[in-house]
């Protein structure tokens, strides 16, 4: 543990470091979570998480005085929760942010989002309350993302004496767009955003688009300070997680599973639907069935993993991926090739294992905060891997150079992009990945955290 910062720091977000689930004895099974945040807190000693509890384990927990050090969760009444996260920061701010609307029917903002949005403010008092009880006089708190927008101006009135950072995980919307949501919730998520000392965001694109909304709505940013910190891979704990037993293991089986001799186009997402999976698959058709040569040759890997499944709309999205995956197979497939591999059950050795693998990666979102799948392959991969990144993702700011880069609606641009991609010279694929390595490692998760809560500080 790097110990840079001895002052007390606090974090709040909706998903902690930690979950619940009841055994059947009625013990609680404790699962620690990963991720940017996780990694780029164990650079502080003293903190504390505030973080939602999710699940009726996690309920049970917060009821039974389970915790762990450091970590506050709070059980915010269940129907409260599930307005805030699922209506409106997953239903509304989310599809803002990614621009996912089909404007002629959606959104609608009425009655029902108005009790709902009231959930969203009395979900952010209560952390706003929590961080106000938890935090020592000039405590850094440092708040993340869409799930927490009015959290820095509640906490800003509670406890003037703290610093007090957001962070955006998400994209911004470009102003025309983030008019969509009615005029005063606009101007109040820009206004608790603003309550913070520093906003900041993964680059410089979604850093604009938030000045640009300030500046059109509000007539500008305040006193508020605008940041971009661009989360980077994590190198060290990459090469040495994707170097154990079990990801050996499940390389020997996708080995198999592809075939001797074929080259392998490798995609792991959460299954979002800002992701583009469906759009990736019609991708691969169009290169099957536009470019005959690769058929038997090629292997689509896909990992499609679950989530948000409380959403209909993300089950139906999973199962339109399963069902192209299906078509493809079906129509393309031979007695010993299968076209599509696809996976929907979560396995972080096997996603290491295939970014191993991979000889080209495909990263094609409609949108994404920063993208870092396309970060860990190129510092992961074994023979060198060529990437097709959408230049609708954060990462392509940092890796667009030595990227194949496509526009994510384009479902022939992008079959070309993956011919070209299996077809980049040797040399060649190896040069970009070792330049793709140097700059998604640029920034790790722990220097990442104390530069922002540095900027804070100072
Ligand atoms: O990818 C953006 C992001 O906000 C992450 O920062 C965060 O971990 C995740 O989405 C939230 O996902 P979930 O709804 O599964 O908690």
């Amino acid at each position: 543990m790097v110990s840079e910062h001895a002052a007390k720091v606090l974090v709040a977000s909706n998903r902690g470091p930690v979950s619940y689930t009841p055994r059947e004895d009625g013990s609680l099974d404790s699962k620690r979570g990963g991720g940017g945040l996780v990694s780029g807190l164990s650079a502080v000693e003293d903190k504390v998480w505030v973080c939602a509890a999710l699940s009726d384990g996690d309920r049970e927990a917060v009821r039974r005085g389970v915790s762990e050090p450091g970590v506050r969760m709070l059980d915010i009444d269940a129907s409260v929760h599930t307005d805030a996260y699922n209506g409106i920061a997953n239903s509304v701010l989310w599809f803002v942010h990614h621009m996912l609307y089909q404007t002629p029917l959606e959104p609608v903002f009425d009655a029902e989002f108005r009790r709902q949005w009231a959930s969203y403010e009395a979900y952010n008092r209560a952390f706003a309350e929590a961080l106000a009880e938890e935090a020592d006089p000039g405590s850094a708190v440092l708040v993340q993302d869409y799930h927490l927008t009015l959290v820095p101006g509640m906490l800003r009135d509670l406890r003037p004496d703290l610093r007090i950072g957001h962070f955006s995980h998400t994209p911004w919307a470009p102003v025309d767009y983030f008019r969509l949501l009615p005029d005063d919730i606009g101007e109040q998520v820009l206004r608790g955003i603003l309550g913070a000392d520093r906003a900041a965001f993964l680059t410089r694109r979604w850093a604009d688009a938030f000045i640009g909304c300030c500046t059109e709505i509000l007539g500008g940013t305040g006193g508020t300070r605008i940041g971009v910190h661009g989360l980077g891979a994590d190198a060290d704990f990459l090469r040495r997680r994707s170097h154990e037993a079990d990801v050996d293991q499940r390389m020997a089986t996708l080995r198999e599973q592809v075939g001797a001799g074929r080259k392998t186009i490798v995609r792991v997402d959460r299954t979002e639907l800002s992701k583009n999976i469906v759009r990736g698959l019609h991708a691969y058709r169009a290169l099957l069935e536009e470019r005959p040569e690769w058929r038997e040759r090629v292997v689509h890997v896909a990992f499609a993993y679950p989530s948000r499944q409380d959403l209909a709309v993300y089950r139906d999205y999973t199962a339109e991926v399963q069902r192209v995956a299906e078509d493809i197979n079906a129509t393309y497939g031979t007695a010993d090739w299968t076209p599509v591999l696809l996976h929907v059950d979560d396995d972080f050795a096997r996603s290491l294992a295939a970014y191993r693998l991979a000889d080209v990666a495909l990263v094609n979102p409609i949108r994404d905060g920063m993208n870092l799948v396309a970060k860990e392959v190129p510092v992961v991969s074994d023979h060198g891997c060529a990437l097709v990144l959408s230049r609708e993702a954060g990462a392509y700011e940092e890796l667009g150079d030595d990227a194949i880069v496509v526009n994510p609606y384009d479902v022939s641009a992008t079959a070309a992009a993956l011919h070209e991609a299996l077809t980049l010279d040797d040399d060649e694929r190896s040069a970009r990945t070792g330049r793709l390595a140097d700059a998604a490692t640029a920034l790790p998760p722990q220097r990442w955290f104390l530069d922002q809560l540095d900027a804070l500080r100072g």
